[in-house]
This record gives structure tokens, C-alpha cells and sequence, in this order.
């Protein structure tokens, strides 16, 4: 199974690299990846022109099972109340012996955001009624502090409560955002992912716009950060290497 797993297409006026996106999907495509996974920041700052920009660069994915998540950015200026109208509200996708859910962590107007009681009840339940599958659990914002992005203030309120319940129910895979910095970290038996912005100069460390190409096999997970119109990376490389990566 080929998973690939871009964020923070960060569409507006301002800091987006448009080029970046088109050449992203153009590559992405040619993978004819089984899953697609977006998690989040489609938009800067959640105008009406802004979602419809998203839509229409999103809509060029040739996959059947595509979720589309929201982040922070998105639920500024009330742009919580257009993400349905533009994307169907991702919960839950199948693909043979796999799940990917999603959570909504973005909160309006709001950098930070939290998981909540209630949806974490509800993905305990889905994670429970799918023991046996291959669990991936996708969210815009990152739970653990991420090297290289400065000041930390945005990890997601409920970051202890929502850890333990990926970890006991053995979630095989986490996806991230947020950070604009690809990063890998293993908790027990969980490997969270977190892509660098695929379209956005915003960059924090890692200053290239990137997604993430993940290959699953028995449930063994073969993780790479490709550099859009570049290299595909080993994550190794950035997990050893003090130095900022500069293309
Ligand atoms: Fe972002
Ligand atoms: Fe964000």
C-alpha cells in the first residue's frame, strides 16, 4: 500500500508558491498512490477565494480515497464555517486491511487546538471496532515538540491524554502537520510522521516544501520525505543531522 501524506498547502496571496503545488501533484499522481492524506492549513487564512484555490489544485489528485483534513489557518476569518461547503468532513477511510481517521483539532481563531473528550472517545471506539487493520490516525496539529521550529506553544492541549490512547490501542501510524518540518519519532509501537509544507515558504528548519511517501507492507512502514521537483530523502538523514536542510 502507498500512502502519501502532504500539509500545509497554506493557498493565498501570501507566501504560497503555487508552482510548488502544481509540481507536487504532478508527482504525486505519477505515484498513483492507494491513499492520499492532507492534514491541514489548506488555506491561509480561511477566505471564501482561498478554499475555492484549495479546491480547485486538490480536485487534480487521480485518487479514489483522498481525506482532506483542516488546520489552524483554516478556521481563521470564520473559515470553519466554509471547510464542509469545499471538502467533505474527513472521519474515516478504508482501503483493504487499513484505516485512516481524522481528527479535527483546529479551533477558531486559534493557533493551538486539542482533540476534545468527546472525539477522543469516538476515535477509541473506531480504533477498537478495527483491532485487527493496519490503524493510521491523521491530525493537523503535532503532539510532541518538533527540533528546529523555535518557541513551542502549539502542541495540542489534550497532547498526554490523546498519546495514551494512540499507544494502548496500537495505532500503527500518526500524520501530522503544522510544524512546516518533516520530522519521525516511534512511541512504542507507533511511528508518527510529521510532512514539512508542501507549498508554503514558511519554513521552519527544513527549508524546501516537501511531502511525505509512505510504503506499508505487512505492516512494516517504509517512511521518505520527497523534496518537491528534488530528491526523496531518507528520514535518517534529517533525524541525525544538526544542520538546517538547505537545498
Ligand atoms: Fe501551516
Ligand atoms: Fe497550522
Amino acid at each position: 500500500m502507498l500512502i502519501v501524506h502532504l500539509s500545509d498547502l497554506h493557498c493565498g496571496k501570501k507566501w504560497f508558491s503555487p508552482g510548488s503545488l502544481a509540481l507536487a501533484i504532478e508527482e504525486i499522481n505519477e505515484l498513483k498512490p492507494d491513499m492520499v492524506v492532507v492534514t491541514g492549513d489548506l488555506t491561509e487564512n480561511g477566505f471564501l477565494k482561498e478554499y475555492e484555490l484549495a479546491k480547485e489544485y486538490l480536485d487534480r489528485i487521480k485518487c479514489k480515497r483522498v481525506i482532506i483534513g483542516t488546520g489552524n489557518h483554516d478556521y481563521r476569518s470564520t473559515g470553519y464555517l466554509l471547510s464542509q461547503r469545499y471538502f467533505k468532513r474527513p472521519e474515516l477511510l478504508k482501503h483493504k486491511n487499513a484505516i485512516v481517521t481524522y481528527l479535527s483539532t483546529a479551533r477558531p481563531d486559534k493557533d493551538g487546538g486539542e482533540v476534545g473528550f468527546r472525539q477522543l472517545q469516538w476515535l477509541k471506539r473506531i480504533l477498537d471496532e478495527n483491532r485487527e487493520k493496519f490503524k493510521v490516525v491523521a491530525l493537523h496539529h503535532h503532539m510532541i515538540p518538533i527540533p528546529d521550529t523555535g518557541l513551542e506553544r502549539t502542541t495540542i492541549n489534550d497532547a498526554g491524554d490523546v498519546i495514551r490512547a494512540l499507544t494502548q490501542s496500537n495505532v500503527d501510524l500518526v500524520l501530522c502537520g503544522h510544524r512546516h518540518r518533516p520530522w519521525c519519532l516511534h512511541l512504542d509501537s507507533t511511528t508518527i510522521l510529521n510532512a514539512g509544507t508542501v507549498s508554503s515558504e514558511k519554513f521552519r528548519g527544513f527549508f524546501a516544501n516537501s511531502y511525505n511517501i509512505i510504503k506499508v507492507r505487512k505492516k512494516k512502514i517504509d517512511a521518505k520525505i520527497k523534496v518537491v521537483g528534488g530528491d526523496t530523502l531518507d528520514f535518517k538523514k534529517i533525524l541525525k543531522e544538526n544542520e538546517p536542510f538547505i537545498p
